[in-house]
């Protein structure tokens, strides 16, 4: 076993490896230097020393001086890699193909699909749940430290109520047919669909569908290579629900309903099979938090894990303690998930106006919330021409609270700066990218508003994604809470005035 990494190249060279490098991120090397190397072919295997994790389910390690993303191993690991990628000057990607010295938190991946060259949609499988949790949280704290200059310990939660192994949450799936007629799932940055009939992280409804042969042979099928099939589980919603029914897009783009054999993770309605779907216009997806029933559109956005919905209404509800009167603002309201809860805090003397720019979402929420009048639903793009406009005309002017759930990309430098000119108390920023999360925040410290606190929760297992869920709130010299704790993140002065971290 050598210590040495076994790649060809020129000498070693500086780079940003190490905690916080991200792919397209390393240092840029000296135009001679990267002509003076010699790329080894993409399949060839080295060794290598595994550094800290990165985003994305990546590890990084050093080859000649060069940064490697690792996929499949783990911080502290000395692996043999197959190099999978040379066309990026700064990085090179590889796969751990065989553990040299083992981190002591691998573990057996439970599914037999995520391993290295075949199916993408896992990275952490061969991580311990708890080290997951630990992994993510330090790729939370990069981010916040690399991009908004923060630096806070964070802890990643557990939801309380999901199964403990981190299997079978997964209520929404896209597959797509297999060169063989199967279904399967795409392998890591690629087009080629791998076969899982057995997805491991598949909600019991979706893996009862897409292990059925019938399915497979009928008109939701995909009928050629790569072609996808979206699935979406539907929950029981006593007394008029479709227990174990599943909703999935036809070829055609339709939605249908199938039927899950009884016994297979739910049960069939008296003569409603597959081949009778009723029809386009019934199809809904209920689900329920709280008590509260949401009518889905089964394509417009719904947290995937089954327990995800219900404790971000509570980590959001409580971040953002809003009051009896007071004006919320839901930006990228989706079905109107948080939209509802606020509207319970505000009351009617209260208003929310939610945002979302998808139609059928906006329609989903107004079927939902019809017995909520003071939630005003705008079907409108959140840009910061509308959420400048956003009061205007409005019985009360002014924002009291702000929620804002954007899509990965984050909301952007415009749409924040648009949003905190209405000087809201708090603004809850809820951030599935990390990446994302870090440029708001520090944008929104250039506007006078400082992060008060942050949970995080492993919504989606065995994958690397993070779900968080921030406060922001104006620096204020007078609050002697939150003049502490401005100090306390340059300081050390763990924790105060901050919910959810200690600062260090
Ligand atoms: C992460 S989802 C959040 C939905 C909702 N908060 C929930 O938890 O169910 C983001 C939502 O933003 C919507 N969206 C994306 N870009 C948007 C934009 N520029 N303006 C308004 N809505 C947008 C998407 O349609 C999606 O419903």
């Amino acid at each position: 076993m050598s210590g040495r990494p076994t790649l060809r190249g020129g000498p070693a060279q500086p780079g940003r490896a190490g905690r916080g490098a991200q792919p397209g991120r390393a240092a840029q090397p000296a135009r001679a230097e990267r002509a003076a190397r010699t790329p080894p072919p993409p399949s060839e295997l080295v060794e290598l020393e595994v550094g800290a994790v990165a985003h994305h389910g990546l590890c990084v390690a050093r080859a000649d001086g060069r940064v490697v993303f690792v996929r499949h191993a783990l911080p502290g690991e000395r692996v043999r890699a197959r190099i999978t990628d040379v066309s990026h000057d700064r990085y090179w990607r590889a796969d751990a193909v065989e553990v040299l010295v083992a981190s002591p938190d691998r573990v057996e991946p439970p599914c037999p699909h995520a391993r290295p060259g075949l199916c993408g949609g896992c990275d952490w499988q061969h991580a311990s749940l708890d080290a997951q949790r630990r992994l993510k949280a330090r790729v939370v704290e990069d981010s916040l430290r690399r991009i908004a200059g923060l630096d806070l310990t964070v802890l990643v939660e557990a939801l309380t109520s999901a199964a403990p192994d981190g299997l079978g949450w997964r209520t929404r799936m896209r597959f797509s047919r297999t060169p063989d007629g199967g279904v399967g799932l795409r392998a890591h940055r690629s087009h080629r669909v791998v076969a899982t009939p057995d997805c491991r992280i598949a909600d019991p409804l979706l893996a009862s569908v897409i292990a059925d042969p019938s399915f497979l042979q009928g008109p939701a099928s995909p009928d050629r290579t790569g072609q996808a099939v979206e699935l979406v589980a539907m929950p029981a919603s006593p007394p008029d629900g479709e227990p174990g029914a599943v909703a999935y897009s036809t070829r055609s783009g339709r939605w249908q309903v199938v039927q899950v054999p009884a016994g297979e993770g739910g049960a069939e309605p008296e003569g409603q099979r597959s081949d009778s779907p009723p029809p386009e216009a019934e199809v809904q997806v209920v689900e329920t938090v709280e008590g509260r029933r949401f009518h889905l559109e089964p394509g417009v956005f719904w947290q995937v894990h089954p327990t995800a919905a219900a404790t971000l209404v509570a980590a959001v509800r409580d971040a953002a303690g809003a009051a009896p009167g007071d004006t919320a603002l839901d930006l990228y309201s989706g079905a109107g998930l948080f939209a509802a809860f606020l509207a319970a805090a505000v009351g009617p003397t209260g208003q929310v106006i939610a945002v979302e720019s998808d139609e059928a979402a906006v329609r989903s929420a107004a079927r939902s919330l019809a017995d909520l009048p003071w939630v005003s639903l705008r079907a409108l793009r959140v840009t910061p021409a509308t959420v400048s406009r956003l009061t205007g005309g409005s019985a009360r002017p002014g924002i009291d609270v702000a929620v804002l759930d954007p899509p990965r990309t984050g909301a952007g430098r415009e749409v924040m700066t648009a949003l905190l000119a209405h000087r809201p108390r708090r603004v809850v920023y809820v951030a599935c990218d990390p990446a994302a999360l870090g440029r708001d925040v520090a944008v929104a410290a250039g506007e006078g508003y400082r992060l008060t606190g942050l949970r995080a929760f492993d919504i989606f297992p065995m994958t690397s994604h993070v779900e968080c869920v921030a406060i922001l709130e104006p620096t204020s010299a007078s609050d002697p809470a939150q003049a502490g704790a401005v100090a306390g993140e340059h300081t050390g002065d763990a924790g105060q005035g901050v919910r959810g971290f200690a600062l260090q």
